[in-house]
């Protein structure tokens, strides 16, 4: 088995962490049980993560639509990304970890967004991986509030129309100090975007597995970084150029 190559890990991975209600349901136990398993993996990836030298780690842990669930289910994922929050900061301090959220924070309830405050208010000084939830997160979403933002400074007279280019947009994002992801992992068989970094995604890498994200662990992850790792990516040139 290749060895993992640390020069040519992704810069910045992205993960949709998926599955935890099948997991759940294949053992006969309750969605939120899954929800708890699966931020026991968080934990260890993240953990693995820094451990590897990744610079910026992204997680959708709660998409715009997912406020569409049950009640009970949001009010309990809630509850256990407040319980994140509050309990990992002294982690992230140990592992030199800065702490980032990307979304509308605006639909989160005040409690959350107090807890995600203090959490990088506190790592702010970190200068180790990145670590960003995504929540309450949609790339539409984000795309049509930078376009807003534009917009807005045009119509003040601070912005000409042709001003507007790919820099100004990625400028315009949730994620304008992030590069964007050379991986995106999927857990648990879907394959789908599922409305996750639409405009940062464009030359990503895309990882597949079946795993579900409670049983994803550390040999998973060096599974997707070997398999990146014998990728060519190309950005639109030919193999020829890319030797040159
Ligand atoms: C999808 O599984 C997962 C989510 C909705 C978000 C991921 C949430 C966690 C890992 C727990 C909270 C996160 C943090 C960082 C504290 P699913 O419910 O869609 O599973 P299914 O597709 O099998 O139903």
């Amino acid at each position: 088995m290749d060895t993992l190559k640390p020069e040519r890990l992704p810069v910045h991975l992205a993960v949709i962490m998926d599955g935890n209600g099948r997991w759940a349901k294949k053992r006969m136990l309750r969605r939120i049980v899954g929800h708890r398993k699966g931020v026991e993996t968080v934990r260890v990836i993240v953990e693995e993560c820094s451990r590897l030298g990744i610079k910026y780690l992204t997680l959708f842990a709660f998409s715009a639509e997912n406020w569409l669930r049950p009640k009970t289910e949001v009010k309990a994922l809630m509850a256990l990304l407040k319980k994140y929050v509050r309990m990992e900061v002294a982690r992230m301090m140990q592992n030199n970890i800065r702490f980032n959220v990307i979304g509308n924070r605006a639909d989160l309830p005040d409690d959350i967004n107090a807890e995600i405050e203090a959490a990088i208010a506190k790592t702010a000084g970190n200068t180790g991986m990145l670590l960003t939830l995504a929540l309450s997160y949609g790339g539409r979403q984000e795309i049509v509030m930078a376009a807003r933002k534009m917009a807005l400074e045009a119509v003040a007279g601070r912005l000409a129309p042709e001003q507007i280019d790919e820099r100004l947009f990625t400028a315009s994002l949730y994620t304008a100090d992030i590069p964007d992801p050379d991986l995106l992992i999927r857990s648990s068989g879907e394959m789908r975007i599922s409305n996750f970094l639409l405009w940062q995604l464009a030359y990503a890498e895309l990882y597949f597995t079946d795993v579900d994200w409670p049983d994803f662990d550390r040999n998973e992850l060096a599974r997707a970084f070997r398999d990146y790792q014998s990728r060519e990516r190309r950005f639109g040139m030919t193999s020829d150029q890319l030797r040159k």
